[in-house]
């Protein structure tokens, strides 16, 4: 394994133990907590576990959706950039810069699909709650690697894994052809979270830090829920039926979703693989390596972007 990949040992297994309570196992911590954000996401309203609330999405509806979403993809790529200068993990700053990449490569690949179906993002201005939740709370207020990826990588990425599952029945073939694309990616993003938690949430003091974090985060993703239910209630229930897709943009909603104008992709050669390409075993405790370190640089379904 080399030095940028995610380990989930523990660089001080074995040593003198520190003072104050005892920390718990850190896989067993991280599966912990991950169990009882599921089991509090469970008991919540229709419109908190997921956007629009268990209904097929109108037109209008959906494009909010993705106008929220493209630009979370958005500053989200901003705001983890930010952390990179503060994160001396080597292990964490490898995977951050991936994950930095991917949630740019979103942000083109959800503003090319609102295009399609005729939206633009002009104008558009997010809810209080999605400033104090993505751009305050994610962005500037953990205080270091373990606090930020507890908030994001944990609560944030398992969220949105949560809400694209809820929003896939409801939404057309084009949105949900973009949602099966960004997923493997975003499953990446909770791995990375659970590798640098069992590696290096080795104290009970960090292990606080980590829940509170987490469940803080939960506190926001719950309050920004409930904004966007709020911001389609005031499109109006005209909106709601809304116009529909014009013909030519429902048979673009059918189409396959394409790469953003002004990128050309093409499949990579598939090679046989050194290890997982993604490290999406949530749930298995196993981290995998970060994309390119150490891995073929192609694997299966990996895309090549080029500009053109
Ligand atoms: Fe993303
Ligand atoms: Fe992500």
């Amino acid at each position: 394994m080399s030095d940028s990949e995610p380990s989930s040992t523990p660089p001080g297994k074995g040593a003198a133990p520190e003072a104050g309570p005892p920390a718990r196992d850190p896989a067993a911590f991280y599966a912990e907590l991950v169990m009882s954000l599921d089991a509090r996401r469970a008991e919540l309203s229709a419109a908190e576990q997921s956007f629009g609330a268990n209904r097929t999405l109108a037109r209008e509806e959906l494009l909010e959706w993705l106008y929220f979403q493209c630009w979370y993809e958005l500053e989200s790529a901003k705001f983890i950039g930010s952390w990179l200068y503060s994160t001396p993990e080597p292990e964490a700053f490898a995977g951050l810069c991936r994950q930095i990449a991917d949630e740019s490569r979103h942000y083109a690949i959800i503003a090319a699909h609102i295009r399609t179906l005729g939206g633009s993002m002009e104008g558009w201005a997010p809810e209080p709650e999605w400033v104090r939740w993505i751009q305050e709370f994610y962005a500037r207020e953990g205080s270091d690697t373990l606090e930020r990826m507890g908030a994001h990588n944990i609560t944030g990425e398992i969220g949105a894994m949560n809400a694209f599952a809820g929003l896939l029945p409801r939404v057309p073939e084009s949105t949900r052809a973009v949602l099966e694309r960004i997923t493997p990616d975003e499953q990446f993003h909770v791995s990375l979270g659970r590798a640098v938690v069992h590696r290096y949430a080795v104290t009970a003091e960090a292990q606080q830090r980590i829940e509170r974090r987490a469940w803080q985060a939960f506190e926001h993703e719950q309050k920004g829920r409930l904004a966007f239910e709020r911001r389609l209630s005031r499109l109006g229930p005209g909106a709601r039926r809304g116009p529909g897709l014009s013909p030519r943009q429902r048979v673009a909603a059918r189409a396959p979703a394409r790469p953003a104008r002004g990128w050309r992709c093409r499949r990579a050669v598939e090679r046989p693989r050194a290890g997982p390409s993604t490290p999406t075993g949530a749930g298995t405790g196993q981290p995998s390596p970060a994309r390119g370190s150490g891995s073929p640089r192609r694997t299966r379904g990996s895309v090549v972007r080029e500009r053109r």
